[in-house]
């Protein structure tokens, strides 16, 4: 079988994430590399010897040898470029959020199976062990049912300005945010109703940079976020990019780094351990996943449904703003 052709549309910070396990995979090779910015199309043929490089869409979606596409570019424009992709009969890999707005989601899912083609979403924590993890001792029951997951998280949020656009990026509590959403409805099955109060304290933003949010699921359970990407650059004041626990009837999980969970039950502390893995294993065992079924035909484990509902809590939250409500889903 000949090696699958990966061509890149958006040839930013994310997409240094994927590109050097299209590098590596002995049945892919990236085919062509293709960005606004001709500058990110030459660093990118710099760092991993790509022949192909332009800076037209058309160019690279008219290109045979890319059977597939990776889409890294502002969120505002997966629709575009899921759309534009669809139609040129190439399977899909396209970066979370799945899109701004349900319909427009929905409306790429509708090119995918209208043209054929495969469409798997990057919500990279599927191929994680601690969050495989957290589910797991969630689900066997360890600390009861419903739980309620926190999710603390503060910072300057992401360089490129655009993530502070609420047209392009929405800010945390859809670009962010969107993870928690997919990896509780994945956990806990699906989402209710949510209610938010969301401020903006960054000047240069119109997006909502800065709020908490509550998401309620069918099977009882519960997340809780207070986010801000509202601090000046350099501030950092919660561990990593979010502090979680999951608190249950029966006890609580805490998330211990080093390959470990501790949960605290009524029995006292027990270390629960894992195989620890970093940010390269996930997104090497995704684009694997990705290669696999672009080579089988096989339906992607993260596709359009889970694209499609995870924007539409986004949606709901970011609907409600400055003033407090609760809106069913
Ligand atoms: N999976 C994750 O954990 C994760 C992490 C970061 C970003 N993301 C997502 O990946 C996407 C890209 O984020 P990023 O951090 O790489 O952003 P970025 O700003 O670093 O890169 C975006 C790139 O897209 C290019 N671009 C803009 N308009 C374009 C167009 N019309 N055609 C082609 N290229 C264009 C820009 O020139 C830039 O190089 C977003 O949807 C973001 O939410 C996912």
């Amino acid at each position: 079988m000949s090696k699958i052709g990966i061509g890149f549309i958006g040839c930013g910070g994310i997409h240094r994430a994927h590109a050097p396990h299209v590098v590596e995979h002995p049945d892919a090779f990236i085919a062509c590399a293709m960005d606004v910015n001709e500058q990110a199309v030459a660093k990118h043929q710099e760092d991993y010897g790509t022949e192909c490089g332009t800076t037209s869409i058309e160019e690279l979606l008219g290109n045979d040898a890319v059977d597939a596409v990776v889409v890294c570019t502002p969120t505002g424009l997966h629709p575009e470029h899921v759309t534009a992709a669809a139609e040129a009969g190439k399977h899909i890999f396209c970066e979370k959020p799945m899109a701004m707005t349900v319909a427009e989601a929905e409306q790429m899912a509708a090119a995918c199976d209208a043209n054929g083609v495969l469409l798997q979403l990057g919500f990279v924590r599927h191929y994680c062990n601690e969050w495989l993890k957290m589910r797991e001792i969630i689900q066997s029951g360890m600390i009861g049912r419903p739980v309620v997951w926190r999710s603390v998280s503060a910072g300057a949020g992401p360089r490129s300005p655009w993530f502070l656009s609420a047209k392009m990026g929405g800010g945390p509590f859809i670009d962010g945010a969107v993870h928690n959403y997919d990896w509780a409805r994945f956990t806990f099955g699906d989402a209710t109703r949510v209610c938010a109060n969301l401020r903006t304290m960054k000047a240069a933003s119109d997006a909502w940079d800065t709020g908490t949010a509550v998401v309620d699921f069918e099977s009882g359970d519960q997340l809780i976020m207070c986010w801000s990407w509202g601090l000046p650059s350099g501030e950092q004041p919660t561990p990593g990019d979010a502090a979680h626990d999951i608190l249950g009837p029966g006890g609580a999980i805490l998330f211990a780094g080093e390959g470990k969970l501790k949960v605290n039950t009524a029995d006292g502390p027990q270390m629960v351990e894992f195989e620890q893995d970093t940010g390269p294993d996930w997104f090497r065992r995704q684009m694997a996943h990705f290669v696999e079924c672009v080579q089988t035909g096989a339906q992607p484990q993260v596709g359009a449904r889970e694209g499609i509902e995870a924007t539409r809590i986004a949606e709901a939250i970011l609907s409600i703003g400055d003033v407090p409500a609760v809106v069913a889903l």
